[in-house]
């Protein structure tokens, strides 16, 4: 049995929650689906804050200038302006909901500063602004009464052009979006939703490198379906690493937020002195791509495993009271930020690139609208500034839902028969280890070969080791029972393979792609779209 929602919203962090909201609120039926608990998120997880020009010393040009700098030369300005513009309006629709920003004494709001902003314009709830955004955004949706159906994962889109592909009769000859299947994770089953729109709001890929800072959903999922339907998908080189995580020998890498910078931290070298006023006129508060590649060459250079972060310039007893998870969790490894230099190391951080979308949020399939971190705007270029990630996707939900609302108005119901899932019953153990060492295997290839620092030869051998990974996949994945662990292992190597297919198709370097054998920026900025293998599916 098939269910049936005027709305479809994939994934439940800032951007699908807030799209949820706002489609809800209008008197349409909408269901969440998110393969994990609901709360589970990038979002949940986000400490900075959010960037938005609220103050008398700030303007919006300056806050547009900032990121198109950070952006080296690559962002859409149209979409810039169209983005921050927005910000003020749609973080007070935050505040509406609940978000209690940190104030200072005096009642006005504490703005944090960050890599590569040359104001204070980080509003923030201490150091854990995306756990508070998240619970408002939760509240909100279970006032409205909303469907969030929690341990659905989404394994593919149903589109009008897959289904006449494999033969099926289907009106008009257009391709749009009908519906997708889920993989209830509880039961088993694989279960059919149809939509006439369908918002993906997948979040990111930090997973396919070794270390991130992501949580375990961050697989690209969003971004491997849209590009399994034919959706256009971009810029996937631009993998931002952030500067300063927690060393540990562990692969967990917890974020030590870039504000603890803004408020005086300071990177030193393995002997102590500082470095960052070498690599940039903004010191240790430049763009997050140089601070990233000035720590990688310090490593190398001394072969240390890690650099200090000193943040005794913070205050010793401001530092627990602005950043209390950073300090609690410090403490638990036996580190005292108000004392001991922190050792940090840059992991995996952000996806810049994504599903092309247009400022409404719509993409090339219709009916399907991307938003958040799966989406790429033209808002972030070749290097997103900091904080406005949390600020594209709240926008970008609210520009997609009026362009999706008018969508469902001009267009037909479609009784389409959607075919139900074709389950293989293939469910080989012997088969389930190898694909284990496999995803160990990708994610130290990612790692080693598509880091901070690369190369043609590098790039090359990551993309060899993709492709025999894929095969693998595909011959087994025909067959198989599917369950989450070979659907996101299949979506990981999609990723990777379009992420060293954009890194090999940039002849330069710009932003969050450095490359020995390129080391000079062209003269025009181009995007690069993807190209590399598609998979088969069932
Ligand atoms: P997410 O919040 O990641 O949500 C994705 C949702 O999709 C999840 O619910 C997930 O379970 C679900 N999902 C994924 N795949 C499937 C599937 N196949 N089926 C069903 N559901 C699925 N940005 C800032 O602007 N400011 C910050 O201070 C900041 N700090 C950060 C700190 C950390 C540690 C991290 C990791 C990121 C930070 N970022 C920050 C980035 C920012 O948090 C994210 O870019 C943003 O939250 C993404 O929101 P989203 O709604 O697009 O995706
Ligand atoms: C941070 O707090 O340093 C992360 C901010 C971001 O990713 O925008």
């Amino acid at each position: 049995m098939e269910q049936r929602y005027d709305f479809i919203v994939v994934g439940s962090g800032i951007a699908g929650l807030s799209f949820a909201l706002k489609v809800a609120h209008a008197g349409h039926s909408v269901c969440i689906l998110t393969k994990k608990d609901r709360a589970e998120s990038n979002t949940n997880y986000a400490q900075g804050g959010i960037a938005a020009v609220t103050s008398k010393g700030d303007d919006i040009e300056r806050h547009v200038s900032d990121t198109m700098r950070a952006g080296d030369g690559l962002c859409d300005e149209e979409v810039v302006r169209a983005i921050v513009s927005a910000a003020p309006e749609r973080v007070e629709e935050l505040v509406q909901l609940g978000v209690d920003f940190t104030r200072l004494e005096d009642g006005r709001r504490s703005l944090g500063k960050e890599g590569g902003h040359t104001k204070r314009r980080v509003l923030h709830v201490k150091d854990v602004t995306g756990k508070a955004i998240e619970e408002a955004l939760l509240d909100g949706i279970a006032k409205q009464g909303v469907t969030v159906l929690e341990h659905f994962f989404v394994i593919d889109l149903i589109t009008s052009s897959k289904l006449r592909r494999r033969g099926l009769d289907v009106p008009g000859k257009e391709d749009r979006l009908l519906g997708l299947y889920a993989l209830n994770v509880k039961s088993g089953e694989v279960e059919t939703f149809r939509s006439q729109a369908l918002v993906l709001a997948t979040g990111g890929v930090g997973r396919v490198y070794q270390y991130t800072t992501n949580p375990s959903i961050a697989t690209g999922d969003g971004v491997a379906m849209a590009y399994r339907a034919g959706v256009p998908v971009m810029n996937m080189e631009f993998v931002q690493f952030h500067p300063t995580t927690l060393y540990t020998k562990t692969d967990e890498r917890f974020l030590i937020t870039e504000a603890v910078r803004g408020e005086g931290a300071v990177l030193r070298d393995e002997s102590g002195n500082t470095f960052m006023g070498r690599y940039h006129e903004q010191a240790d508060l430049a763009p997050r791509d140089v601070v990233a590649r000035a720590i990688d060459q310090e490593m190398k250079r001394s072969g240390a495993p890690h650099v200090w972060l000193d943040a005794s310039p913070v205050g010793a007893e401001h530092f627990p009271e602005r950043f209390p998870n950073v300090h609690q969790t410090c403490l638990r490894h036996g580190i005292d930020p108000r004392s001991d230099f922190i050792p940090v190391v840059p992991a995996a951080h952000y996806l810049g690139g994504g599903v092309q979308t247009n400022i409404d949020s719509s993409t090339s399939l219709r009916g399907l609208y991307a938003c958040g971190e799966v989406a790429c705007t033209g808002l972030h270029g070749a290097n997103r500034l900091a904080s406005n990630s949390l600020l594209e996707a709240i926008v970008m939900a609210d520009k997609g839902v009026g362009a999706a609302l008018d969508y469902l108005k001009e267009s037909q119901e479609d009784e389409t028969e959607l075919p139900e899932w074709a389950e293989g019953d293939l469910s080989d153990s012997d088969e389930r280890v190898v694909l284990s060492h496999n995803l160990d295997e990708l994610k130290r290839a990612l790692w080693d070969y598509v880091g901070i620092v690369r190369t043609t030869k590098r790039l090359e051998r990551a993309q060899a080791r993709i492709h025999n990974l894929a095969r693998e996949i595909n011959e087994y994945y025909w067959d198989a029972k599917v369950d989450v662990s070979l659907l996101e292992l299949r979506n990981l190597v999609q990723v990777a393979d379009l992420i060293v297919d954009c890194a090999l198709q940039r002849k330069e370097s710009r932003g969050l792609h450095y490359t020995l054998d390129f080391p000079e920026r062209l003269d025009v900025p181009e995007n690069v779209m993807a190209t590399p293998l598609t998979f088969p599916e069932k």
